[in-house]
């Protein structure tokens, strides 16, 4: 921690000065999530805050699509984004062409369209929904046939538990839970018997189904903090578990995890860097964040 009390500091009194506001993802590193984050939370909550928040600037600790959400949302905010190359593989697999040839395979078939993607595809879609919403957005839709953008695993994940529905999927993936299988967690169990297993729902179906609970990254924190197991293990990306370690200090933390390349490109240095120089100012088309807007709110709106 001594290493980074320069920056925690200096990054603090900036930011007041600054009059901005710092939200962070769940998968932020801890002395970006505990330091300098004004808010934490999964991307349902950072999309909310962004919404309430009255500060000038918001600086997004998260990936790009977060950032372009909260413009979105807060088209006269600056929307300071620390590094522009923290993508991510869901939002990269899929543009508005996807989109439009999805609608043209199942006509009048609403689009879902998971956060993780950009403001183009946003603007392309009915509604969004993030993994803590996913099945009541799906379920409340008054048509049978539902497409789901990008996540095929999601998407699956969501027709197990809405079988009234049929929904069809574009073949989209996360890099960092596809890379885990039914096989490993069967392995798991049968050498560290009485952990628990707490899978994203990003994991592919069978991951989820050999699971004890799956849930949206502050769904999984809620989780391990409501029912303190004595092992846990978190089927997600790896700062997760450092996040919460502290507070938990009966829950023993067991590996493995994978790391999101993409989230890790935000550190303290960079975010120092924006909020002195105030580079890195997200920009959305103004007709495409209007459209883009209709989407998000929807999905607000479903969710409260
Ligand atoms: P959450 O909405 O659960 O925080 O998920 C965001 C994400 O990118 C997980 O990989
Ligand atoms: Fe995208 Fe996966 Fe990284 Fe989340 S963990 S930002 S879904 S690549």
């Amino acid at each position: 921690w001594a290493i980074h009390a320069p920056y925690v500091r200096a990054i603090n009194q900036l930011k007041a000065e600054r009059g901005a506001v710092i939200l962070g993802h769940n998968y932020m590193t801890p002395e970006i999530y505990h330091g300098i984050s004004d808010f934490v939370g999964d991307s349902l909550q950072l999309a909310i805050e962004a919404t309430r928040t009255d500060a000038d600037v918001i600086v997004q600790c998260g990936v790009h699509f977060m950032a372009e959400t909260s413009k979105i949302l807060s088209p006269d905010k600056t929307v300071l984004m620390p590094d522009m190359g923290a993508g991510c593989s869901l939002a990269e697999s899929i543009t508005a062409e996807g989109i439009a040839q999805m609608r043209a395979k199942y006509p009048g078939a609403p689009v879902v369209s998971y956060v993780n993607t950009t403001a183009e595809v946003k603007a392309a879609s009915d509604i969004c929904c993030t993994s803590s919403n996913a099945a009541q957005i799906v379920a409340a839709m008054p048509e049978h046939t539902i497409i789901m953008t990008p996540d095929q695993y999601l998407a699956q994940n969501v027709a197990a538990q809405v079988p009234q529905k049929n929904v069809v999927w574009w073949e989209g993936s996360c890099i960092v839970h596809e890379q885990y299988s039914a096989r490993d967690l069967r392995d798991f169990r049968e050498w560290n018997p009485g952990t628990r297993l707490i899978a994203h729902p990003e994991c592919p179906p069978d991951v989820v189904a050999e699971a004890d609970f799956s849930g949206s990254t502050s769904g999984i924190i809620d989780y391990v903090t409501r029912e303190k197991p004595e092992k846990a293990l978190l089927i997600t990306e790896c700062s997760m578990a450092s996040n919460i370690a502290d507070a938990l200090p009966e829950v023993d933390f067991v590996g493995p995890c994978n790391m999101c390349p993409y989230m890790k490109k935000i550190t303290l240095e960079k975010v120092l860097y924006a909020l002195d120089t105030m580079t890195g100012q997200v920009e959305v088309d103004p007709t495409v964040a209007q459209r883009a807007r209709l989407a998000v709110q929807r999905m607000i709106d479903l969710s409260r």
